[in-house]
């Protein structure tokens, strides 16, 4: 029995179990993903002993995903650009750290508006963990100008250093009109996530082949989503984002390379319809 697992903590609301489990069913695989709650007092000592817990890897999320990147051995190159890692397998018994966020990302960019406007300024909301990723993904695509929103303008402003003069920081109140000319908007924040307050933001000023892109998944169609739809923008959703940045890690560990169906999204869409959290 081949056992990988999710950490973070709290873990309760980790659609990630449903993910995998499905592909291990799927390909009659002798598996198991189970969730681990793991306080920050324990987790270097659990994460470096996740073989004698039990497990061939793992993906590690909130707020243990640098702590992932430290514990591991060697890390991917996405891993060590984001500064952050969500997935971690063995190689030559050594402990190895991912990150497929960027991946995930684009992958699901890629299918639901496969024109996105790549060539056009890209308008990120957000400066924290899920911000490095999506630039990362940017960069590697090779989206020249990013014009990057944060409420706390120093947090923007240390991103801009790490990862380049690609990065424009401008003030979070220009964050409507500051879209004209871009191709892409991508939302970071958890603004719009159920419990949370609204993104309030105008998108009278985005050009019409532009694509929005919220990460947030809970609920599905996040306001900003509902808004993109009303000016008949392309709209991309984050379940997606979810459900792709799985695909490599479960490859490593199980060796195959599981596809995202549709009917994986709907098992998935209904679970957080079913629980609005
Ligand atoms: P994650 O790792 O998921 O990206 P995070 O590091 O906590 O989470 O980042 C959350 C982002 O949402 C930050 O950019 C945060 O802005 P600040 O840097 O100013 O904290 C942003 N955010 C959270 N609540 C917000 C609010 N009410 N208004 C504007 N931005 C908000």
């Amino acid at each position: 029995m081949k056992r990988t697992c999710v950490i973070g903590y709290p873990i309760e609301h980790s659609r990630s179990p449903l993910i995998h489990n499905y592909w291990i069913k799927k390909y009659s695989i002798a598996g198991e993903y189970t969730k681990k709650s793991v306080p920050h007092e324990t987790i270097f000592e659990y994460l470096k002993k996740l073989k004698s817990n039990g497990f061939i890897g793992a993906n590690v999320t909130i707020p243990h995903k640098r702590t992932a990147l430290q514990v591991a051995n060697e890390a991917d190159a996405a891993a060590v650009a984001i500064g952050a890692a969500n997935t971690l397998w063995y190689e030559r018994e050594q402990l190895i750290a991912g990150n497929t966020d960027g991946y995930g990302f684009l992958t699901h960019l890629d299918t639901s508006a496969p024109d996105w406007p790549a060539d056009r300024p890209a308008a990120v909301l957000g400066a924290g963990g899920a911000a490095q990723a999506v630039i990362y993904a940017l960069q590697q695509r090779g989206v020249s100008k990013i014009r990057l929103f944060n409420r706390t303008r120093a947090k923007a402003e240390a991103l801009a250093a790490r990862f380049g003069d690609q990065i424009d920081v401008a003030p979070w109140q220009t964050r409507s009109e500051g879209l004209q000319d871009c191709g892409l908007l991508v939302n970071t924040t958890a603004l719009g996530m159920a419990g949370n307050d609204p993104l309030e933001i105008d998108l009278s000023h985005l050009p019409q082949e532009a694509v929005v892109y919220d990460i947030v998944y809970v609920p599905l169609k996040t306001p900003l989503l509902a808004a993109a739809q009303v000016r008949q923008l392309r709209s991309v959703d984050g379940l997606g984002m979810l459900l792709h940045q799985a695909v490599p890690g479960f490859e490593r560990w199980y060796g195959i390379r599981p596809e995202v169906t549709s009917e994986l999204y709907a098992m998935v869409a209904q679970d957080i319809s079913a629980s609005s959290c």
